[in-house]
């Protein structure tokens, strides 16, 4: 029999990517209907997804909220779910710092509410599995000397954003420790790819220099960050809600540290632009310097590795995507 699994936030960046290229699938098509829940913020534009809502009848989308506890419920009852992969967030730093409020509103309550409901599905279903979404941004930040951040490093999140999804990954953690709900935590790096909010570093400095525009890099430009393809993220999450061990955490990582400055060149170069057009500003406030992800765990134990390399694959397909909407 077909299980129903709950996906929420795949209208925005990385979820319609894996509505793309995970569930869409044949073989998965086969095994699972998909129910899609997205607020559409800003952040979330259906047309990411109409395509394959229109070709495949195991997706159907539904607007709401994950904070909405009446709609949420409804839908829990409604559905039955075997299972829900939570990708719904706010997820600008940038926009941390101006308004903290609803980071913890979507970010921690809604994750809170999304767990609730599991739980009452858990009790009825000891195979229901809950898979949150996170990032490597829980853990702080590191020195060019410091080793890369294992699951063992402690959280220590220095952003609003980022504290509101360690937040959010501790209620996990309590989930599973209290009630054995099996919860499975993926961390992740910096994600980059198709279908990105233009506020985002890479898609922003692309559509700045398309439109010889100047590029603002924050600081001095050697904030380092581990870029990862968003397919290789959307590989690990599946594996990791249909592999992964309850209560545990998976650290995914693209094995591409790069200075947000020699991002910056390389898209210049890619577009024959000159690097006159770079312009530092003053730099974020609390800016991490360095993230870097030790990712061998899901190796070991999910089988899963990063096959999409930066500069020679994945940010010129990128870049020809914004190409294609941007260009004049
Ligand atoms: N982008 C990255 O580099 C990165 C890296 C690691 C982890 N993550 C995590 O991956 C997930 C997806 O990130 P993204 O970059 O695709 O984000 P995004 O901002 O592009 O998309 C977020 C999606 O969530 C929806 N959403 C927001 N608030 C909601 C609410 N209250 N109820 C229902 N839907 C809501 C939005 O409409 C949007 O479709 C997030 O949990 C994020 O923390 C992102």
């Amino acid at each position: 029999m077909k299980q129903t699994v709950l996906l929420t936030g795949c209208a925005g960046f990385i979820g319609s990517n894996f509505i793309k290229t995970i569930t869409c699938r044949d073989s998965i098509k086969a095994q699972y209907d998909f129910v899609i829940l997205d607020a559409l913020t800003y952040a979330g534009r259906l047309e990411n997804i109409q395509p394959e809502l229109d070709a495949h009848k195991h997706l159907t989308f539904v607007k709401g909220d994950i904070r909405d506890t009446k709609l949420v419920h409804e839908l829990f009852q409604k559905y039955n779910f075997s299972g829900v992969l939570n990708f719904a967030a706010e997820s600008h730093v940038d926009r941390s710092i101006e308004n903290p409020n609803i980071f913890v509103e979507t970010n921690v309550l809604g994750t809170l509410n999304l767990l609730k409901e599991s739980l009452n599905l858990f009790e009825e279903n000891p195979a229901f599995k809950y898979l949150q979404v996170s990032t490597d941004e829980v853990y702080g930040t590191l020195q060019m000397e410091d080793p890369a951040f294992t699951e063992e490093t402690p959280i220590s999140p220095n952003s609003p954003y980022s504290a509101s999804k360690a937040s959010a990954d501790l209620m996990c953690r309590a989930f599973f420790e209290t009630y054995k709900m099996p919860v499975v935590i993926t961390r992740c790096s910096n994600n980059y790819g198709p279908y990105q909010v233009e506020e985002k570093f890479i898609p922003l400095m692309i559509k700045r220099a398309l439109a010889n525009e100047k590029l603002p890099i924050y600081g001095t430009g050697m904030n380092i960050r581990d870029w990862i393809y968003v397919d290789d993220h959307n590989e690990g999450v599946w594996l990791a809600f249909t592999k992964g061990k309850a209560g545990e955490v998976y650290n995914l990582g693209g094995n591409s540290e790069r200075q947000n400055l020699d991002v910056a060149k390389i898209i210049l170069k890619h577009l024959g632009k000159p690097e006159s057009l770079l312009s530092f500003v003053t730099d974020r406030k609390g800016h991490d310097f360095r993230y870097a992800i030790n990712y061998s765990k899901a190796q070991k134990e999910l089988g899963w590795n990063p096959t999409v390399r930066f500069e020679e694959e994945g940010l010129g397909k990128t870049i020809e995507h914004f190409k294609s909407l941007w260009a004049k």
